[in-house]
């Protein structure tokens, strides 16, 4: 099998996951529930349930534990997203080639979404704790399953990305000058790599991972989320609404310092790859080892979307 074969097996995966948890639209909180599986529905490349996947399998975590996660995660993300997209944030009219959840179901429908989001992704995980019995003689246990939900809570607060949010739409307001490199450094690492972190993170303790080895996968995370923010970054610049599924040229007119317009595309480029190799080194010897997440950590070098 090509890795393009295989990651859309592991995609066509992780969507029978989220089906599995995401909410009936009923009742009289209806309106909220649709709008919450509009965007969670929309596709999206899934790669932070991906990434926690990989990094269960890399130490050798075979149960289905990992799956209420897999699907918190993402609806953690998908609610970073709705709000992202706010007028009062970003103001962005399309995600994931559909119009933004705000253009659909109205500004505080769309705030409700992701307040929705935030909070079924937590009733969400915790339902790995009804996996207890069948999990008893292994290595799980309630301790470890609350570790994780705490890794979970803490990279998406406000030490994670909900602080990177908070310093990416200050920083709007700063001269440019201000916005020195070592500050751009922190609101990417925290808005974008904290939840890559996360899910790494939390695979790895869930399939026992030690805490040697939590420390370097956090540090993958680092890289492959910085990486991939600044990756955004240039596509924000070269790409198209029809290849993205959400605006281009979203930074400028939000009058952003990114990556990009600090350091120039060919340098933005060429750390992409360092960053990712370095990623990939460390991944190699850690663990039972994993081809394919070091595949896919190259593979997202070079992605259009
Ligand atoms: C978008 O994330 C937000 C960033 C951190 C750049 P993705 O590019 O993973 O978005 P989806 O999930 O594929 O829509
Ligand atoms: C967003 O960064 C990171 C989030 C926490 C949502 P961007 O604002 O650059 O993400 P896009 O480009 O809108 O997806
Ligand atoms: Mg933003
Ligand atoms: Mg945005
Ligand atoms: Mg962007």
């Amino acid at each position: 099998m090509t890795f393009n074969e295989e990651l859309t097996l592991k995609v066509e995966y992780i969507e029978s996951v989220l089906d599995k948890f995401v909410p009936e639209e009923e009742g009289y909180a209806k309106t909220v529930i649709e709008a919450m599986n509009y965007s969670l529905k929309a596709g999206g490349k899934r790669l932070r349930p991906l990434l926690m996947f990989e990094a269960y399998r890399l130490f050798g975590g075979e149960e289905d534990v990992i799956e209420p996660f897999m699907a918190a995660i993402e609806m953690i993300h998908t609610y970073s997203l709705i709000h992202d997209d706010l007028p009062c944030m970003d103001d962005d009219e399309y995600r994931r080639g559909r119009k933004t959840t705000h253009t659909v179901y109205g500004e505080g429908m769309a705030v409700l979404a992701g307040d929705g989001l935030l909070n079924y992704a937590f009733e969400t995980a915790c339902k790995a704790f009804d996996k207890l019995n069948v999990l008893q003689g292994n290595e799980y246990n309630a301790k470890t399953i609350g570790r994780a939900i705490s890794i979970l809570a803490g990279k998406s607060g406000i030490y994670g990305m909900i602080g990177g949010q908070c310093a990416d739409i200050e920083a709007e307001n700063l001269p440019a000058d201000q916005v020195t490199e070592e500050r751009l450094l922190y609101i990417h690492e925290h808005k974008t790599a904290a939840l890559i972190q996360n899910a790494l993170m939390v695979g790895a303790v869930l399939a026992g991972a030690n805490e040697i080895d939590l420390a370097k996968i956090e540090r993958v995370g680092y890289n492959i989320g910085l990486a991939f923010q600044i990756q955004d970054d240039i596509l924000d610049v070269t790409s198209t609404l029809e290849q993205l599924g959400k605006p281009v040229g979203s930074d400028e007119k939000n009058g952003k310092t990114t990556y990009v317009s600090i350091n120039g595309l060919n340098k933005s480029k060429a750390d992409v790859e360092a960053l990712s190799e370095e990623a990939v080194n460390i991944l190699k010897n850690m663990g039972d080892g994993n081809e394919f997440l070091e595949e896919l950590v190259i593979y997202l070098v070079d992605r259009t979307k």
